[in-house]
């Protein structure tokens, strides 16, 4: 296992899902760990985001695994609160060594029926969002002459998705972001990488829009989600993947085992991107 023992690494969306699993498991390899969250839920995310208490339950975890916490509520689309959180985490631990930028929200909508704030919300999180972690983060990572990055795009970040334009806009962008960090921030010995999660059992696509999609229809079930999942993947029995897949790879990718990797987007997804495409609805006449 990678050893990350006095490290420290601030984990975006670290209250729950993906971004908790990334904070604990990064914990286990030593590291101590400052989560942030934004704790409330915003407008045009159609399920309730995490709570206070969701990042209370993370922090609890990673003092189980006797390594430090620091608890900070945050709104990635806040450049001043950004800065709050950085200041914080190297007033406790003296340094950032590993940035996991992991927060976002999904949404669906068919893209001339988005509204200007729908549309704004997602890109302002998912994209402006983790411009402003990098941009906040790095300063100090550039005077101590290393660190690494890892970016939470998608398989969205390189294919299209029926009815979320602007998640799969934002998700792309996530990848040129990380491709120019790669490129700007290499001199100073810092890497930036992606993950490309393909679909994660976590609350984000836990509700009614995604069983319809799922199943083609409304009025789709939760076991639609979960049978579903299983046509989004090569792999045999991989369905609905789990939070500690991505997690396996953010390791990997923010220890020194991945010394010499920067400006890569990784997929984990099953072998999901692999997939030989067919149109689900094609409409004949016209
Ligand atoms: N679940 C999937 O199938 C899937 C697939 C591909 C990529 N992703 C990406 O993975 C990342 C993690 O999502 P997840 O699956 O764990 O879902 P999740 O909803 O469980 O976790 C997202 C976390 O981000 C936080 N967050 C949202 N907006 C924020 C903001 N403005 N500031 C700070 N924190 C904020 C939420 O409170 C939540 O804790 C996201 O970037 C998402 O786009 C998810």
């Amino acid at each position: 296992m990678a050893d990350l023992h006095g490290r420290v690494a601030l984990v975006t969306g670290a209250a729950r899902g993906q971004g908790r699993s990334h904070a604990l498991m990064l914990a286990e390899a030593g590291a101590d760990i400052i989560a942030a969250d934004i704790c409330t839920s915003v407008p045009t995310a159609p399920y309730p985001l995490a709570t206070r208490e969701d990042l209370d339950t993370t922090v609890a975890e990673i003092e189980k695994l006797d390594r430090r916490a620091l608890p900070l509520e945050c709104d990635i689309r806040s450049s001043a609160q950004l800065d709050t959180v950085v200041a914080a985490g190297l007033a406790e631990f003296g340094k950032i060594d590993i940035l996991v930028a992991n927060a976002g929200i999904w949404a669906l909508g068919r893209l001339w029926e988005l509204t200007d704030e729908q549309w704004g919300e997602v890109v302002d999180i998912n994209l402006n969002g983790t411009w402003r972690t990098i941009k906040a983060v790095v300063p100090s990572m550039i005077e101590k002459r290393g660190g690494s990055i890892v970016v939470t795009a998608s398989v969205n970040g390189f294919e299209a998705g029926g009815g979320m334009t602007h998640y799969v806009a934002a998700k792309h962008g996530v990848l040129g972001l990380m491709k120019n960090a790669a490129l700007e921030l290499g001199p100073y010995n810092i890497r930036c990488n992606a993950v490309c999660p393909g679909i994660v059992d976590t609350k984000m696509n836990d509700w009614q829009g995604c069983y319809d999609m799922m199943a083609g229809h409304p009025g789709g079930t939760p076991e639609d989600r979960r049978e579903g999942a299983y046509s989004w993947s090569v792999l045999a029995g991989r369905g609905l993947l789990r939070p500690s897949a991505v997690s396996k790879a953010v390791l990997w990718l923010a220890s020194d085992d991945a010394s010499d990797v920067t400006g890569v987007a990784l997929p984990i997804d099953g072998g999901h991107s692999i997939l030989p495409g067919v149109n689900p609805a094609p409409v004949r006449d016209f």
